[in-house]
């Protein structure tokens, strides 16, 4: 395969207001001209997104990101320390027009994130603006962590997709509000000590609902009932097993690794789904440090505990 050819292809479906299937080291998402309304339109209804759900801004690099969103200084060392990688940070808007209202959905905050993927960073600099790039699964649903997935997903609204494997760690970004306190609005593949290390305590997002739009719905829920927890399975049940004693067939991480689990997760909530016979999933105990917490919180999510 012919990545450049294909880079080019995908930079002009999207110039077109055209969908594309974007590999990123997160998750895959389904990527749009961030400022052209009627493509953002085209990805909220493919994936069947309520329209209050605002989307992220992804970028190149900085120098984007300072165009579109006002930065202060604990977004500096923020970036500074982490992009491109999988950080995300809700900042007050620069300019209007680059990411489009429907992409905010309303609001006067944008969400701007540089992914480290060499794929994504390639389309991003040849296509030379944001491009708004939601998780690339029906809303409701586990993130796609492969090609494959995200195309049987979300593939029919695409006009291209970019193959760029599966990716390395399989959770979606963390994001982080700077906007009076800076606040956790999602745990994800960078660690809550990792950014409290750089800016100091982080306050929760419950206190501040409204600002996190997307967290109000269940989410990345497989299609059988997902039971947490779980030390010894049911006969009818799958078991996602963690650790030495988690099993030999679906276990996250037999070394108890939690980035081998993270990387695992949406893979097996979607292969255990698909289990012949099966009534349930059961999934063992996640220690909740470090990883951890997000991979709990997608569980909890998943298993339709949401707050
Ligand atoms: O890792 C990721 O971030 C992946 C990859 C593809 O980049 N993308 C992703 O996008 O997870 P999505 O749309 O599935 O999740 C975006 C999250 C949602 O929870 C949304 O509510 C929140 O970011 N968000 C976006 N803009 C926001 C804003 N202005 N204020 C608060 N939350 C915002
Ligand atoms: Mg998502």
């Amino acid at each position: 395969m012919d990545d450049h050819a294909d880079i080019t292809e995908a930079a002009a479906a999207l110039k077109t207001g055209g969908l594309v299937i974007l590999p990123t080291e997160t998750v895959y998402g389904l990527a749009a001209d961030a400022g052209d309304a009627q493509a953002v339109a085209k990805v909220f209804e493919a994936k069947g997104r309520p329209a209050f759900n605002p989307l992220i801004a992804h970028v190149a690099d900085i120098t984007t990101a300072r165009r579109i969103a006002v930065f202060e200084a604990r977004a500096e060392a923020l970036v500074a320390r982490f992009w491109p990688g999988p950080l995300t940070l809700v900042l007050p808007l620069a300019d209007e027009a680059a990411v489009c209202d429907l992409a905010r959905a309303g609001l006067d905050t944008v969400a701007v994130r540089a992914p480290g993927h060499p794929m994504a960073r390639a389309l991003l600099q040849v296509f030379g603006g944001p491009l708004v790039a939601p998780s690339a699964n029906r809303s409701g649903r586990p993130s796609p962590t492969t090609f494959a997935d995200a195309w049987e997903e979300t593939g029919g609204a695409a006009t291209a997709g970019l193959d760029g494997g599966p990716c390395v760690i399989g959770l979606e970004s963390t994001v982080v509000a700077l906007l009076d306190r800076p606040r956790l609005l999602r745990p994800g593949a960078v660690t809550r000590a990792e950014i409290e290390a750089v800016i100091g305590p982080l306050a929760e997002a419950q206190a501040d609902a409204k600002r996190s739009p997307g967290r109000l719905t269940r989410h990345y829920a497989p299609t059988l009932p997902l039971r947490l927890d779980v030390e010894e399975p049911r006969a009818d049940e799958v078991w996602l097993g963690f650790g030495p004693r988690g099993g030999a067939g679906f276990n996250l991480s037999a070394e108890g690794d939690l980035a081998e689990a993270a990387a695992n997760l949406f893979a097996y909530l979607r292969a255990a789904d698909r289990a012949d016979g099966a009534t349930g999933i059961a999934v063992a105990p996640i220690p909740d440090t470090g990883l951890g917490e997000a991979i709990n919180d997608r569980l909890r999510r998943a298993a339709g505990f949401v707050g």
